[in-house]
């Protein structure tokens, strides 16, 4: 596998082919947030709070660290004020979502992000979907999915799969930088559970 040099908050860093901006800046100890990313699964970018900096080819460019692959000499910042701004901004409104997300409010602290800037959504959800690409990818099962588009784009267990897999499995829980896992997998169980059938009397007749 071939090295790549390339700069990342001015260290010189030496990663190989196929690594991407991620990988190399964590393997020279340089830290970027993520939310969306996992290292047994394939790069997703959903959250963009791995954005970073980067010129290249007489360019400047704002990428996904998660999912853009390191490139010989490439020039590389993680924390600037337009990058600095655009995670605030994403916090934001994941806050709008999820304001008592641990995860999200320590990303919050450091970016200066305002819990009230954005209205407060229903969906607790971010989106980030490492649910469901943890039950594809991992375990193979797709016990749950993304559901509809655009602001009404959701993420939900589905039930017949839910109901026969999940309840000795649930590893994706942790993985949820919100509460709405959770959520969603008690809903789905309470709208499939038979209703109670009342208890037959023995004693009784008629
Ligand atoms: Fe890169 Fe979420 S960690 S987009």
């Amino acid at each position: 596998m071939s090295e790549i040099n390339l700069q990342i908050d001015g260290k010189k860093v030496i990663a190989s082919e196929g690594m991407t901006i991620l990988d190399a800046a964590r393997s020279a100890g340089v830290s970027i947030p993520t939310l969306c990313d996992h290292e047994k699964l394939h790069p997703y970018g959903a959250c963009r709070v791995c954005t970073v900096e980067a010129d290249a080819h007489e360019r400047t460019s704002l990428l996904a660290a998660c999912q853009h692959p390191v490139e010989e000499g490439l020039v590389v910042r993680t924390r600037t004020e337009q990058v600095d701004k655009i995670r605030k901004v994403l916090l934001e409104q994941m806050l709008a979502h999820a304001p008592d997300s641990e995860q999200i409010n320590e990303l919050a602290k450091i970016y200066g992000a305002d819990r009230d800037r954005f209205e407060k959504e229903s969906n607790f959800c971010i989106l980030c979907g490492l649910c469901v690409r943890y039950c594809a990818e991992i375990k193979q099962k797709h016990a749950i999915g993304f559901f509809d588009r655009g602001a009404k784009r959701e993420i939900a267990f589905i039930p017949e799969i839910a109901l026969r897999e999940c309840w000795d499995c649930k590893e994706c829980f942790p993985l949820c930088p919100t509460s709405a896992l959770q959520a969603a997998y008690v809903l789905t169980e309470a709208l499939a559970a038979p209703p109670t059938a009342p208890k037959s009397c023995g004693g009784c007749k008629g």
